[in-house]
């Protein structure tokens, strides 16, 4: 779906076809879209029943696979569980910055990094590629560094994307423990 999405919004960008055209593509773009978006919204079984440490690195694995690209996923600590809106909203993220970072980077390297610490679980995506410039991207219709923003904002995480031409791409997520309830 990704790369019919990425093949028909290159015809749009090409502007070579009449209005009502024009127009047949744009809603193909919005199914495309949507389907998409019902996919993500399946919440992956592997998440539920191995963590977000198993889900995460096979998310990597998967892709490395299939991209070609080495991904490195390293985890630090001891894995402890966050709620599962926060796994999933940490799972989603991690998947839109490789995403990217597959289809945009150019990177030779992409690495992973989950931190199991005392009062927060941070999770890195990065990559050694042709960088970019937020600002510049921003009005170009993409919805991905919109989605991931939205996403960690729902749930108060801290959220960091930092990019530096010719350098690379690096993505932080920081998600609190929360607080633990004492029962005496
Ligand atoms: N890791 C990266 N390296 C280089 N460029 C990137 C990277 N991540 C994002 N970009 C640039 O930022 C743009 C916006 O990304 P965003 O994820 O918001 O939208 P998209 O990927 O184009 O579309 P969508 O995510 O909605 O399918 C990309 O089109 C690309 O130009
Ligand atoms: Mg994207």
């Amino acid at each position: 779906m990704t790369a019919a999405k990425f093949a028909l919004g290159s015809i749009r960008t090409a502007n070579v076809l009449s209005k009502p055209l024009m127009g047949v593509l744009s809603d193909s773009i919005d199914v495309i879209k949507s389907a998409m978006q019902e996919v993500r919204d399946i919440s992956p079984s592997v998440l539920a029943d191995y963590g977000l440490s198993a889900a995460v690195s096979k998310v990597c694995d998967s892709m490395d696979d299939y991209q070609a690209i080495y991904i490195e996923y390293t985890q630090a600590g001891v894995e402890y569980k966050l709620s599962t809106e926060a796994e999933i909203c940490a799972y989603r993220i991690v998947q839109e910055a490789l995403n990217n970072a597959c289809k945009y980077s150019h990177a030779d390297k992409i690495k992973v990094q989950i931190s199991f610490k005392s009062k927060e679980v941070m999770v890195i995506v990065s990559d050694n590629g042709i960088g970019f410039y937020p600002e510049e991207v921003k009005h170009q219709g993409g919805s991905g560094i919109l989605n991931m923003e939205e996403r960690a904002g729902a749930v108060d995480f801290f959220f960091d994307l930092h990019s530096i031409p010719r350098k690379g791409t690096e993505i932080t997520l920081k998600c609190p423990r929360g607080l633990v309830k004492r029962t005496y």
